[in-house]
């Protein structure tokens, strides 16, 4: 597995992906949007081909994990790209990473929290909020469960 900053080279290719798997820019959170389409991250790549992103935005020494998707699950890829942000959040002085799901994602709730992320907070009704910001936030989500809530994890660093 290789693990390679979003340069250049991979912009364009990552920016199509993120535009399929979660219809950025914008990412929502927090009630806020937030242009995808510059942030820094990382890919992980398998032959030459993309199979993780991650993206990230660092704002008064805290990094939000913005975008994560593994396109092979279960081998690592998720856990290489955490740790690739880590290091880099840690690097920039950060003292929390943090990251926003929503209540249908349960893979992410589970991952995060193997990955000794903290569950820290439960916004109820927050992705009305957010379809404001963007309408296209699918009412259905994974597994068939309605989108509603969001939940937010953090590691310190
Ligand atoms: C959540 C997500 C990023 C996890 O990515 P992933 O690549 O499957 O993550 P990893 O492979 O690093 O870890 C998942 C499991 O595989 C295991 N694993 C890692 N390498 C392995 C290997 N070589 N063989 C067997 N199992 C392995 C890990 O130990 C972990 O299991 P555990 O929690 O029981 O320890 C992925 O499911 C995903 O992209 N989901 C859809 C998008 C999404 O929800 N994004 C928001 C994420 S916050």
């Amino acid at each position: 597995m290789d693990i390679q900053p979003i340069s250049a080279r991979y912009r364009g290719e990552v920016n199509a992906i993120l535009k399929e798997e979660w219809a950025c820019p914008p990412s929502v959170s927090r009630g806020k949007a937030i242009d995808t389409t510059g942030l820094p991250g990382f890919v992980s790549l398998e032959d030459n081909r993309i199979n993780g992103i991650i993206t990230y935005n660092i704002e008064n020494s805290a990094c939000e994990i913005v975008t994560l998707n593994s396109f092979e699950e279960n081998r690592g890829v998720g856990t290489a790209l955490i740790n690739a942000v880590c290091s880099a959040a840690k690097a920039e002085k950060c003292t929390k990473i943090w990251l926003i799901t929503t209540n249908d994602d349960i893979d992410a709730i589970r991952f995060c929290q193997r990955k000794g992320f903290a569950w820290i907070a439960t916004r109820i009704d927050a992705i009305e909020v957010s379809r404001k910001l963007k309408p296209s936030i699918p009412l259905i989500g994974r597994y068939g469960i309605p989108i509603k809530h969001e939940l937010e994890f953090e590691r310190k660093l």
